[in-house]
């Protein structure tokens, strides 16, 4: 485990996106009165600046940057700078319209938007190159750079003819002959022998897609996204070398989305110096979906801190009902972000744009062009209180013991398989798994594929469906050894081709979990089967497994339909740990139970005793201090039993044993206090 701050900031640094470039000079030292005011010391700077940056071909043009930066620095802003090539320019789309996306249907992109280059594209490869090192050798000596920010939230895919080219390049690689790709695409179904790899096309609504998850040939299409994520990591790469050459010592990341289909972030992590991240919930959204966001990032980061990149102050622009944050949750939020891993709260944006369509965008300075919103106040306050803080937490890290295995290759493999069932969701099943601890304040990790598991005690594997290459061996190993693992239905199928384990499913799982599963009943919505665990009765909805002991034990049976009586929760000993598998979807309620059984026999803790809707989770640090963050989402305001002596940090009051803490409706507490079950 690293134990490092992400950048060295000495604080939480506390700021985000500014386009200055935007406005007239003359307003520039207004905006720095105002965003000193709020405590703002870092800013996000050139993120969509490369027409102004490169106005046609052979020129370039930094002055307005030059003064930009100098305005930065003056003010004692750090700055996170951006290689603007989220966006191409006009110019360079007419000139050369290769550097133009085609769309899943076919549709040829013309100029407009932004993130639409074609990500194999070499004259937009060239000339991203050459922008960012031409930045990084012009601003090198500058001092004031705390970071690489690359492009801007890549994402999407292309389908145009030089992606198919260089897809056949990849597979080329991947599967040295055609032979060996025949058989990984299992081609003999439906007379899809290849000959030539020239004969290779995208996977599309022109060729094997009828919608965008339904395709005749999921091995392709699972292939295709595989590509499209490492050709668009490619490009990342690219300008993170042209960076490097001239500012060795510079992390570099881009923002990421949280569960962002797309891209296979875990491959990502990598090769990125941090993980930095986009949080925009809405309103709606549960506390547990916005941590398991934070916490995939954390996973994907290898456990570091990240970066809150971006989050509203207030409204999105982009949501169809764009609520205002109530008074209170962005400081909430914020807390929560650094709780689960940030070291950072930074927003899109300083200032609102007066066109295009992120006007109505939230910001720290509104349109009103002064301090006093509601707004702007709630984020001078929260400034005032990080600039407290000072260096506490920067650099702590998480404590969990449990890991939820998420995997992005899983992900597409699931969702693009015709049946068994269209409701079946891969993020929605993980979510409920991660929600069951969540509620109860248990710290997980979020693992993939690769990931080491020996390090926790407790292990859930949701609808784990494409098992992978030595994905098996890792999970009986940590069985083995006296883990407790838990697996779902519709796991174990397929291989990392998408070709199906013959001999019975969950196929290379089936040892480790002692059954095997016969058949899986698809239920339509409005039909439920039932079974009892521990005395009470809870539904089983959307697949029933129907599977045979081998060497399992039932804990729970159907109730109905003509397998009642056959198991649907079960049980293995193996090796010197426990292998759970439930073989149907059922309510939070069971999920919660379940999980909480499984914690109690582990003896695995929750942060701590927190009362209902009360967030608890805990951030340590090597020299054995913690961090135990109160979360208080709820409405009311609630009292927590303070459980050791320990300093309240954003009151600053020393509290003893037992003592009670309130948490006003909205509110936080961190107590540092003497690590607890923090591993080395
Ligand atoms: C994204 C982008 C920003 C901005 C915000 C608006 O996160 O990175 O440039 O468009 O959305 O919410
Ligand atoms: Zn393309």
């Amino acid at each position: 485990m690293m134990w490092e701050t992400v950048w060295k900031q000495g604080k939480i640094a506390y700021g985000g996106d500014y386009n200055p470039e935007q406005w007239p000079e003359e307003t520039w030292e207004e905006d720095m009165r105002l965003l000193k005011l709020a405590h703002i010391d870092t800013l996000t700077l050139n993120v969509f600046s490369w027409a102004a940056l490169q106005p046609s071909e052979e020129e370039y043009s930094f002055g307005k940057l030059d003064k930009i930066m100098e305005l930065a620095k003056k003010h004692g802003m750090k700055v996170c700078l951006a290689t603007s090539t989220g966006a191409h320019p006009a110019w360079m789309a007419r000139k050369y319209p290769e550097i133009l996306r085609t769309e899943f249907g076919g549709m040829k992109r013309k100029f407009g938007g932004r993130h639409n280059s074609c990500p194999n594209s070499q004259v937009y490869r060239k000339y991203t190159v050459r922008l960012a090192e031409k930045l990084a050798e012009r601003y090198q000596g500058y001092g004031n750079i705390i970071a690489w920010h690359i492009s801007n939230e890549y994402g999407g895919a292309c389908y145009c003819e030089n992606c198919e080219k260089a897809f056949r390049v990849w597979l080329k690689g991947r599967y040295g002959t055609i032979e060996e790709l025949n058989r990984a695409w299992n081609t003999s179904f439906w007379g899809h022998t290849f000959y030539d790899w020239e004969e290779i096309v995208a996977p599309d609504t022109r060729s094997e897609h009828l919608g965008a998850e339904q395709t005749v040939a999921q091995g392709i299409s699972i292939d295709y996204q595989r590509f499209q994520s490492d050709s668009i990591l490619d490009c990342f790469r690219l300008e993170y070398d042209a960076v490097k050459k001239y500012t060795k010592d510079i992390p570099v990341t881009t923002n990421l989305m949280g569960a962002y289909k797309p891209l296979d972030y875990q491959k990502w992590g990598k090769y990125m110096d941090f993980i930095s991240w986009d949080s925009y919930p809405s309103n709606e959204d549960s506390a547990s979906k916005t941590a398991w966001n934070h916490d995939l990032m954390r996973g994907v980061g290898g456990g570091k801190p990240f970066i809150l990149m971006e989050q509203t102050p207030s409204q999105q622009n982009w949501q169809p009902f764009n609520a205002l944050k109530r008074p209170g949750v962005m400081r909430l939020w914020s807390y929560q972000a650094i709780a689960h891993g940030s070291d950072s709260v930074l927003f899109f944006q300083m200032k609102q744009s007066i066109g295009g369509c992120e006007k109505y965008h939230g910001a720290v300075i509104s349109h009103a062009g002064h301090g006093h919103t509601r707004v702007f106040r709630e984020v001078e306050e929260l400034g005032r209180e990080l600039e407290q803080l000072g260096g506490e937490i920067l650099g702590s890290v998480g404590t969990a013991e449990t890991a939820v295995l998420f995997s992005w290759e899983n992900w597409w493999a699931a969702e693009y398989s015709s049946g068994p069932s269209i409701r079946l969701k891969y993020e929605e099943e993980t979510l409920k798994y991660y929600t069951a601890f969540h509620r109860q304040n248990i710290p997980v990790d979020i693992v993939g594929q690769e990931d080491d598991l020996l390090k926790y005690k407790l292990v859930v594997a949701p609808l784990l469906y494409m098992v992978k290459d030595g994905t098996d061996s890792r999970i009986r190993e940590f069985v083995e050894k006296g883990g407790t693992f838990v697996a779902t239905y519709f796991s174990g199928y397929v291989d990392e081709n998408d070709l199906v384990a013959i001999g019975g499913y969950p196929g290379k799982l089936r040892d480790i979990l002692g059954i095997w599963v016969e058949e899986s009943d698809a239920l339509p919505e409005y039909k439920t089967n039932h079974f009892a665990y521990q005395g009470q009765e809870y539904p089983a909805e959307l697949l029933c497994d129907i599977m045979h002991l081998e060497g399992a034990e039932a804990l729970a049976r159907y109730q109905e339909d003509f397998y009642v009586g056959t198991p649907v929760v079960t049980r293995n000993s193996f090796g010197d740990g426990q292998a759970y598998y439930v073989g149907t979807r059922s309510n939070d309620g069971f999920y919660q139970n379940f999980m909480a059984e499984l914690c109690k026999e582990q003896q695995i803790k929750a942060a701590a005793e927190a009362p209902e809707g009360v967030e608890a989770v805990t951030r340590v640090r090597e020299e054995g201090k913690s961090y135990l963050f109160l979360l208080n989402h709820g409405e009311e305001s609630q009292e927590f039993t303070v459980p050791n002596a320990a300093k309240e940090l954003l009151t600053q009051k020393e509290y003893t044993k037992g003592e009670c803490f309130t948490l006003p409706a909205k509110g936080v507490g961190i107590f540092m206090g003497q690590a607890g079950h923090a591993k080395e």
